[in-house]
């Protein structure tokens, strides 16, 4: 539906800010409140053209990905005025239902949470260069198929955590540290002093993965030392490292990141980003 893009949403832009904070502010008093109202609202108003389970009918689904990307605000906007292409008006539901109608929108889409780009209120753009620039994250997460391989692929995490969430996780790492995500400091016999993420251990061997992706085979006899940390290797000093703006530059790009990759099939063994 590129057709939204350009002229017509001009003058949706008029009252963008205040819809947005109206909107958002909307939410937050909607969290209290279950599905059962906008699920209703849905099946009355909604149902019979974009089918009632959204998936689209006479008119188009309302969880293809387009849509999915749309903030809080701008679907609130489209419920409430409609579009010329045949979506009626909504206006005389109200807002508070028209809200819940939008909330239980997004359940449908698989966003749960209404955690959607309207909750990314920095700077992507920014975000981005700090993840694969000065922030380095990078060098240990993949996200949408680049960065290492070390940590957990990001691309998804931000579909399932609040900005607020996200920064507190890059502040306060290992809080509780994964088990298997555990630094492993081992010292063979012959004296090498190796760093890294047990990837596989039995009373024989241990299969250690090191910093720079690089896997190492080790015999438990040829061990002398092993101590077992209480932290991941995600550096424990970006709040620091990293302003307020900074760290909300970089959640939001999580954000949009999650909304707008398709959610594909993670390879077996690989820990899905928002898993835990
Ligand atoms: C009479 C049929 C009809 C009803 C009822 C209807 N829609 Fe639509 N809706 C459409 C059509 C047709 C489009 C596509 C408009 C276009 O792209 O020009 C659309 C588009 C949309 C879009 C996408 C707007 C975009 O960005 O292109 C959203 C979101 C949406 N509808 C939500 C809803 C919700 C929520 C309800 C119930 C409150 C609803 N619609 C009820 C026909 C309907
Ligand atoms: C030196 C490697 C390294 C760097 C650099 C790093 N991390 Fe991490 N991070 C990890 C490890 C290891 C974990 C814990 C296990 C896992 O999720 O893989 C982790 C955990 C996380 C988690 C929690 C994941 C979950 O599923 O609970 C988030 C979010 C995260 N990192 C984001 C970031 C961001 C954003 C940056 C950059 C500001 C960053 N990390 C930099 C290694 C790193």
């Amino acid at each position: 539906m590129t057709h939204l893009k350009g002229g017509r949403w001009a003058n949706l832009w008029v009252s963008a800010g205040l819809f947005l904070l109206a909107g958002m502010s909307m939410m937050a008093q909607e969290q209290g409140r279950g599905d059962a109202q906008g699920a209703g609202e849905f099946a009355i108003n909604c149902a019979n053209c974009h089918g009632s389970d959204g998936q689209g009918a006479k008119a188009p689904s309302l969880t293809a990905p387009n849509i999915v990307a749309l903030s809080n605000a701008e679907l609130i906007r489209v419920v409430h005025d409609g579009v010329s292409g045949g979506m009626p008006s909504f206006a005389q539901l109200g807002d508070a239902n028209i809200v819940s109608v939008v909330r239980y929108l997004r359940t449908l889409q698989g966003q749960g949470d209404m955690v959607g780009p309207a909750a990314a209120t920095g700077d992507v753009a920014a975000g981005r260069a700090l993840y694969f620039g000065k922030a380095q994250c990078s060098s240990c997460h993949m996200i949408q198929g680049k960065g290492g391989f070390i940590a957990s692929d990001l691309t998804a995490y931000g579909r399932s955590h609040a900005a607020n969430a996200i920064a507190k996780a890059i502040v306060t790492p290992d809080n509780p540290v994964a088990p298997d995500a555990r630094v492993v400091e081992v010292r063979t016999k012959t004296g090498k002093k190796l760093t890294g993420v047990v990837r596989n251990e039995d009373n024989f061997d241990m299969v250690l993965q090191t910093e720079d992706g690089r896997f190492h085979f080790l015999a438990q006899s040829d061990l002398i030392d092993v101590h077992r940390t209480d932290h991941s290797l995600m550096p424990q000093d970006y709040g620091r490292r990293l302003t307020p703006a900074e760290l909300n530059n970089i959640a939001s790009f999580l954000i949009v990141a999650g909304q707008t990759t398709p959610a594909e099939p993670l390879p077996p063994g690989r820990r899905h980003g928002g898993g835990r």
